[in-house]
């Protein structure tokens, strides 16, 4: 996927003419009253309604904001594909510090307009918006997911996220040893918040030796206290990806932990972490290939969170949402036989396998529509 920069011509040719066919809506809001400023962009939805959540990230140009709810659309598509969904791709930017101009009347607003679409985009959190907020977009537009249980949501996504990162390491555990188990294996986390300390619970469960490290000290030392003797620290990403033995590494933290500088120096043999775009630039998917490193796609392996916010809109149910979770073993096992098949790195596999699945769904609506 080549990401689109902010430079306002940059933005209209990926709009309307990209090698990928481009985008299909984007619509630009404005509330003056409450000083909403939205951008929603609609990748595709030719799988179904386009899902993907809403940005609230005090952008430094308009342009730039577009650019990122054009990229972050893109990559929806991909991952709701993935994850099996019958859902298109679509995320919404609020362009504003969260901090300083989140108020109910501008989440309303916002609502207002996501339900100006007709059901077209279902919206949910991402970064600088939160099951709350959710809530209050919910009561004007019934196209609203990742709400809290309490007005019919499913809540926190972390439970479901961590599942699938555990199903993706199993997953590469068994294409790169022959045997899905982790037991005995080490295996390194960069970032023990909501997701990673769920992590920590499944790999504790099966016998792995954990090494963890995160900036918040605190969030460390309840997982040392917790699991003393089978789980280890160290002092930061730097330490962990370059510890002796080290089987497998997951970022858990921050996008861009695949660069230039860390991938030269992993000692992991499998990267597979919940982070988003762990890959910081296109060409670190081939570098990492060419080290012998084993990299399972972030948007694959972290689509439980994803898998529990389209279950939502069908009234939630935990079973039913890890079953569907539980396949992104089968998922990511067929990547890396694609990947193998093909030539190509796994993340250029898990690309052309979204993308034919959209092209189908695609090409089957129009012969439907003949
Ligand atoms: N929560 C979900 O359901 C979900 C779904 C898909 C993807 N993700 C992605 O997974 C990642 C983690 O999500 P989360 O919900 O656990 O977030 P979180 O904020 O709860 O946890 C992130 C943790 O990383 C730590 N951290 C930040 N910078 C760090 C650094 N430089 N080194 C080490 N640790 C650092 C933070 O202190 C925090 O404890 C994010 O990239 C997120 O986008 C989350």
């Amino acid at each position: 996927m080549t990401e689109v920069t902010g430079a306002p011509a940059d933005v209209l040719h990926t709009l309307f003419q990209s090698d990928q066919g481009g985008h299909e809506q984007v619509v630009l809001c404005q509330d003056r009253a409450s000083g909403l400023k939205a951008v929603i962009a609609l990748h595709s939805t030719a799988l179904g309604p386009a899902l993907g959540g809403t940005r609230f990230y005090p952008y430094a140009t308009e342009a730039e904001a577009v650019a990122d709810a054009l990229n972050l659309a893109r990559g929806m598509s991909y991952k709701n594909a993935m994850a099996g969904l019958d859902h298109g791709g679509g995320k919404a930017v609020i362009i504003g510090d969260p901090e300083k101009i989140k108020t109910e009347e501008l989440l309303l607003a916002y609502g207002r307009f996501v339900a100006s679409l007709g059901g077209r985009y279902v919206t949910a959190c991402d970064v600088g918006t939160y099951v709350a907020d959710m809530d209050v977009v919910a009561r004007e537009c019934r196209w609203t997911t990742g709400r809290s249980p309490e007005n019919g949501g499913a809540g926190d996504s972390s439970v479901l996220t961590a599942f699938g990162v555990y199903q993706g390491m199993r997953a590469s555990a068994q294409h790169l040893w022959g045997d899905p188990s982790l037991r005995g294996r080490k295996v390194g986390i960069a970032g023990v918040g909501k997701v990673g300390h769920h992590l920590v619970e499944h790999l504790v469960a099966e016998g792995a030796e954990i090494v963890i490290t995160d900036v918040r000290g605190e969030s460390v030392q309840r997982i040392l206290d917790k699991h003393p003797g089978v789980v280890t620290s160290v002092a930061d990403t730097e330490a962990l990806i370059r510890v002796e033995g080290l089987d497998i590494y997951a970022p858990c933290a921050l996008g861009g932990a695949l660069n230039d500088d860390t991938v030269p120096v992993l000692t992991a043999k499998i990267v597979c972490g919940a982070a988003n775009n762990q890959l910081a630039h296109p060409g670190v998917e081939k570098d990492l290939a060419d080290r012998g490193i084993l990299y399972a796609p972030d948007y694959v392996v972290n689509a439980g969170g994803v898998i529990q916010v389209a279950d939502e809109l069908h009234g939630f149910d935990f079973d039913r949402c890890k079953t569907k979770a539980a396949k992104i073993y089968d998922t990511t096992l067929a990547i890396f036989e694609r990947a193998k098949a093909d030539g190509i790195p796994p993340a250029a596999a898990a690309d052309r396998i979204a993308e034919q699945r959209i092209a189908e769904a695609a090409a089957a609506a129009r012969a439907a529509r003949v």
